[in-house]
Parts: structure tokens; sequence; C-alpha cells
């Protein structure tokens, strides 16, 4: 516990961070992006900045860790909302009194160097951490929650269909960059709509890195052992022989679209998966009844259309049957790729 509190964390923050504008994106086979066109991210990102905070700050900003800031609960850990000096509204995530075993700290540490080192608008950005008192990480407070607690919360209107594909479209780009367009491979491995944040105008951050890994370029996959993620959006090579690869994450990102698309929950009362209830209506090619009801008539049909002709290649059983999301995001992010379309035949 101790070598990982105090060597890791000396690692990590000895690292040099190179700048994100000296980086060319690639599409992970060393190949510039100008010329195949198929990433469509921003050249120039900034360069990510965190910094140590206190404990008196963190502690100052959440009045104590008092309960009524608490505005979320996981895992293995508590998020608090908190108002620095300025005025800037924070999100603390404490690692949970009860959770300080070393592997969960090793997860806590790991999240640190996934997000520290990430930096795109549709990922949610790390501001800073704190190692004294336990373990925190601080991020810009999202204040309209996830895309979960708006789309299932009954007492809320429907989310209309605008912000939706909105949604879809900027989680497809963010899930991209984690893939191709960062400086390592990441996998995020609990792609889910309760860790899609959204910022004040809807645009969907991608959070919670503490089951992301990051994958050496050469390898194919990775095999991990336990099994950890959400049931419902767990990929079958994934629940059954514990290989994790981008296609896990795109098998998570068709449940996510299922999702968005039909207001269900990915998995209902009686313990049926929405890919499960899905399949057999996008095999009849009636992607229309995928619709939310309480949507009515009020949807764009060529976008839903797109959707879930998307979510039916991504939740295929095998995964290289799937697109990746350079195939998905390709063309402007308009789930129109050329590839997905000969694949689909
Ligand atoms: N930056 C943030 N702004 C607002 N709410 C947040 C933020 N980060 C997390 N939350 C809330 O806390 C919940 C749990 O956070 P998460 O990072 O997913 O933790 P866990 O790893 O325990 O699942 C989220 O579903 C969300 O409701
Ligand atoms: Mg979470």
């Amino acid at each position: 516990m101790k070598y990982l509190r105090t060597n890791s964390l000396k690692r990590l923050f000895s690292l040099k961070r190179r700048s994100l504008e000296d980086i060319v994106y690639t599409d992970g086979e060393g190949r510039n992006s100008e010329n195949t066109k198929i990433v469509q991210e921003p050249k120039l990102s900034p360069r990510p900045s965190w910094k140590c905070f206190s404990f008196e700050e963190i502690s100052d900003a959440t009045n104590g860790f008092s309960q009524e800031n608490l505005v979320g609960r996981g895992g293995y850990a508590e998020v608090y909302k908190g108002v620095l000096c300025g005025g800037e509204e924070i999100a603390i995530k404490r690692l949970t009194k009860t959770c300080r075993d070393e592997r969960k700290e090793k997860d806590f540490l790991t999240e640190i160097g996934t997000i520290g080192h990430v930096c795109h608008p549709n990922v949610l950005s790390l501001l800073g951490c704190c190692t004294d008192n336990g373990l925190y990480l601080i991020f810009h407070f999202s204040s309209r929650g996830s895309v979960a607690s708006l789309l299932h919360d009954e007492n809320l209107p429907a989310m209309d269909w605008k912000t939706r594909y909105k949604i879809a479209i900027g989680t497809a780009r963010g899930l991209h960059y984690l893939h191709k367009g960062c400086q390592r491979r990441i996998i995020h491995r609990d792609i889910k709509s309760s860790n899609i944040l959204l910022t004040a105008d809807f645009e969907p951050l991608i959070s919670d890195f503490g089951l992301a890994k990051w994958l050496p370029s050469q390898w194919t996959h990775h095999s991990i052992a336990p099994i950890e993620g959400t049931f419902g959006h767990l990929a079958p090579e994934y629940y059954t022989h514990g290989i994790v690869d981008e296609k896990t994450d795109v098998f998570a990102f068709g449940v996510f679209l299922l999702e968005i698309i039909s207001g269900r929950k990915p998995v209902d009362n009686s313990h049926q998966s929405i890919h499960i209830w899905a399949k057999p209506i996008l095999n009849q090619g009636e992607i229309e009844k995928l619709v939310d009801p309480r949507l009515g008539e009020t949807y764009d049909a060529t976008q839903q259309k797109r959707l879930g002709f998307a979510a039916s290649l991504c939740i295929r059983a095998s995964s290289t049957w799937r697109p990746t999301m350079s195939e998905l995001t390709g063309r402007g992010t308009s789930f129109q790729s050329p590839k997905i379309q000969v694949s689909a035949i």
C-alpha cells in the first residue's frame, strides 16, 4: 500500500507531459490523419494542466464533505460538489473509506494516470488531485449530471431528439479520441450512460476511468481477470474469455446508442438486456420501432435510422464484425462511412 502511494505517485507526477500541440494525430498505424482522412479531431488541443490540491482547499470547498454536497456514489468512490474560493464549481471524487484496499488504490491511481493525460472536448478533464488524508480526484463540475440521470428520471420531461443525437455524436468522438487520437490506446471498459456527464449546453463528457486500460500499440488485445464492468454492456468475448480491446468499448457504445434511442434502461426489470430486446427488431429492419414512445413524431427519422444502424453493427456478437470508432465517426461523424455500408451488406 505504501509502495503504491509513494513510488507510483512519484513516478506519475514526474512524468514529462508532452504538449498535445506537438502531437500529430495518426490512425494508429503511423499514418498521418491528413493522408487517410480517418481522424476528424482538431489538430491542436490545449495541453492538459492539473495541479495538486491541499486537503484544506477541497475540504473548505465541500464544507467538510458535508452530505448535502454528495452528488454521486459509484462502485468505490463518492463524488461531492464543491466551490473553490474563486467561485469555480468542482466535483471531488473520493475513494470510499471502506474501499481502501490495495487493488482499489491501484485503480484510483490508474484513473489519475489515464485521465491526467487526456484532453478532448468530449472527455472529462482532470483539474487536479489530492493525496493528503486519502485519495481525491478533482474535476470541473457538470451541472447537468449524467445522461442516465436525465434520460431515466420519470419526473423530468422526455429528453428531446436533438439532444439525444448530440450526445450520441459527441460520445462517439470522445471514444474515437481515446482509441486513436491520444498518445496511447485507451480502452475505457465502462462506457454507459451514468459515466457520460453533460456540460451546460448538453455536450457529452466521457468520465470515470476507474477501469480504463492503456494498451501497448503492438498488442492485439489484453486478457483480463476478474471481469469488471456493468452487466448489460459487456461484450460476449469479454465476459466469456476476459478479452479486452477497442471492440469491447464499441459493443458498450452500441448498447448506449440503443439506450439513447429507446429511452429504455440497459437492463429492464425482468433482467432482459436492451440488446437482446433490440436484436430481433433490428434484424427485421424495423429500426423505427426502437424509438422512445415518449418522443411521438418529434424525431428526425434519418438520424434515427443512422443511429439504429450504427447500434446494430456495434452489438454484433463477433468483435471482428463490429466497426471501429474510426469507421463509425468517419466523414464528420455521420455514421455513414463507406466501410460500414460494406460490412452491413
Ligand atoms: N464532474 C462531475 N460533475 C457532476 N457529477 C459528477 C461528476 N463526476 C461524477 N459525478 C457523479 O457521480 C457519479 C459517480 O461518479 P463516477 O466517476 O462514475 O464514480 P464510480 O467510479 O464510483 O462509478 C456519476 O454517475 C455522476 O452522477
Ligand atoms: Mg461510474
